[in-house]
């Protein structure tokens, strides 16, 4: 596909040029579709040339593109060549072009619609371990953590359908003073029926009851520092009640995940990096790295100069680890474990000088592969509320979305024919959930807003599903069609053509949202598609057109909703076929 035609431009560039083909793929790009109608389809930058030095970078930039067009020679593939605005555009044989794009791929696999794109030889190859959700036990799953969720599975699934072993993995919040709290509070409030029936919402209650009576008993917080204390020291009975929190809060949160469409390899956790952190700490005594402060707590110094300027701290005065500590640890961890070739933490931006200063130390302490570690921040969402009120649990928005969706579902006729309306809503509701947070840059902050996520028009996730569910309904229709024989001269109108040149770039969006992290590309590209696909429509009827061209159509059509279901399930939507 796009690979074919960035090849034959590069041939007769690197003919011209006297230089090999690999300099002038990275300055080529796909045109992209805009509003005005297009005729290029692929861009060549002079700029992009002057700088890695295959043209000289003195001289006026399109008189330069100028020149090297009047050199190229027009070919039965590359139609015509011209220069614009320090940019040599290319237009490739139009049948050719719609032939190449609509040719079935290799196993009639349509999920790997431009998939083996040279562009991703230079991305980072191997074992990606992403860290995402994290939420704390007993505690509130905040907007912080959705979009961690969210984000991370994207990421995920971005690299591992550009072709990466993926670790998935979620680090709990399952140690600390709250189980102090949480074990001094449930011996006071708990029940254990309460805690089978319904287990996040129970240890919440007592969670939150016992940090209210902590505020004036010192009762309290001394019972909380003895469980605490028990639990360090492996107590039989504070660890077997800890373990029981902690088994019944995974087990919920699978089941939530599930719904999210969201999984995990392996549900870590700070418990489990206790001792380790004791001998990090150990190892940054050793190697001089730990100084003591005047409070008596254990500080590493980051600062340039090693004046003390700038200090973590890793150790309290009592001898016990911080949150860092066990970071450290379970980092060091992850990689004995997992040989990961990269490591991605997805969390808020309040936490990004946490993580810098987690792999500033790594480094200090003789780990080079902390340069492959990445922290990706993100925004604050503002007024994220259900009819009930604040949102205290994952399972209170999935449900605000399920019924609110299924309420705007209910004015439509076709919603009568679903199998599982429900079911429908929640997928639907979720991607608009997942298109409201993904359409800016992450570390913007937004305003959730309901109304406006669920719209059917406009950038939506609704949108997306019901352009989704459109073009299955029209495959339906027509599935007795035979798609085999297909003649490319019969989509040569300038709808059809547009759609394609939009898909043409489909590598390079993979490609872009590979190096940045960042899901808009992506969902820029889906929502754009989406309009040039209901133009299409509009303009190309199947039905009652002649047999051959009602199967050209076809083809574009499901061409369309494969690439538009790929892209869907790699932001972590799960396309709905009818709704
Ligand atoms: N549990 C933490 C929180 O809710 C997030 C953990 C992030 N990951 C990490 N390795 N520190 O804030």
């Amino acid at each position: 596909m796009a690979n074919f035609f960035r090849r034959r431009i590069a041939a007769k560039l690197s003919r011209t040029l006297q230089q090999h083909e690999d300099v002038f793929t990275p300055a080529l790009s796909a045109v992209p579709v805009f509003k005005k109608q297009k005729t290029a389809d692929f861009k060549l930058s002079i700029n992009a040339l002057r700088a890695s030095g295959v043209l000289p970078s003195s001289g006026d930039v399109q008189l330069q593109a100028e020149d090297l067009a009047a050199q190229l020679k027009q070919d039965s593939v590359v139609e015509n060549i011209s220069a614009d605005r320090g940019m040599i555009n290319f237009t490739v044989n139009r049948r050719l072009f719609v032939e190449k794009m609509l040719e079935p791929l290799e196993n009639q696999d349509d999920t790997k619609f431009g998939l083996n794109s040279e562009l991703f030889n230079n991305l980072k190859r191997g074992t990606t371990l992403v860290e995402y959700s994290s939420p704390n036990i007993a505690k509130k799953f905040h907007a912080g953590h959705l979009r961690s969720t969210i984000i991370g599975n994207f990421i995920a699934n971005l690299k591992q359908t550009l072709g990466n072993n993926v670790i998935r993995m979620n680090y709990l919040g399952d140690w600390g003073m709250q189980f102090g709290l949480l074990g001094a509070g449930f011996a006071q409030f708990g029940s254990q029926e309460k805690l089978k029936q319904n287990p996040l919402q129970h240890l919440f209650e007592v969670y939150v009851q016992v940090n209210k009576e902590a505020e004036h008993s010192e009762e309290v917080k001394q019972n909380a520092r003895d469980f605490f204390r028990q639990l360090e020291q492996h107590d039989s009975h504070a660890v077997s009640l800890w373990q029981q929190f902690r088994d019944i809060t995974v087990s919920e949160y699978q089941h939530i995940y599930k719904r999210l469409g969201v999984h995990f390899d392996i549900y870590s956790g700070e418990s489990e990096h206790q001792g380790q952190a004791q001998e990090v700490v150990q190892q940054l005594r050793s190697g001089g790295l730990l100084k003591t402060s005047e409070k008596g707590t254990g500080v590493v110094d980051l600062s340039p100069d090693g004046d003390g300027s700038s200090v973590c701290t890793v150790l309290r005065s009592d001898g016990t680890t911080l949150y860092i500590t066990r970071d450290l640890a379970a980092a060091v961890d992850r990689k004995q474990k997992y040989h990961f070739d990269e490591m991605i933490y997805v969390t808020d931006k309040s936490q990004a000088t946490h993580f810098q200063q987690l792999f500033q130390i790594l480094l200090a302490m003789g780990h080079p592969w902390a340069e492959s570690c990445q922290h990706v921040p993100f925004g604050l969402v503002r007024g994220m509320k259900t009819r009930t009120g604040e949102v205290v649990f994952l399972e209170d928005v999935l449900d605000e979305a399920r019924t609110r969706m299924l309420h705007n579902m209910s004015q439509s006729k076709t919603t009568k024919e679903l199998d599982d309306p429900e079911a429908t809503a929640e997928k639907v509701g979720i991607s608009a959930l997942i298109i409201q947070d993904f359409k800016g840059p992450l570390y913007s902050d937004y305003n959730f807003d309901w109304d406006r996520m669920l719209q059917a028009q406009g950038d939506t996730g609704v949108f997306l599903q019901y352009t989704h569910a459109r073009l299955c309904s029209l495959i339906r229709r027509n599935i007795e069609m035979d798609a085999a024989t297909f003649d490319p001269s019969l989509l040569l109108e300038q709808s059809s053509v547009t759609v394609l040149q939009h898909l043409l770039r489909y590598d390079e969006v993979l490609y872009q949202s590979a190096q940045d992290l960042q899901p808009k590309h992506l969902v820029n590209f889906l929502l754009k598609l989406c309009h040039l696909i209901a133009t299409a429509h509009r303009e190309l009827p199947v039905k009652g057109s002649p047999q051959e061209v009602a199967q050209a159509r076809l083809r574009l059509f499901s061409r369309s909703c494969s690439v538009l279901a790929n892209g869907m399930r790699i932001l972590g939507i799960t396309p709905v076929d009818k709704m």
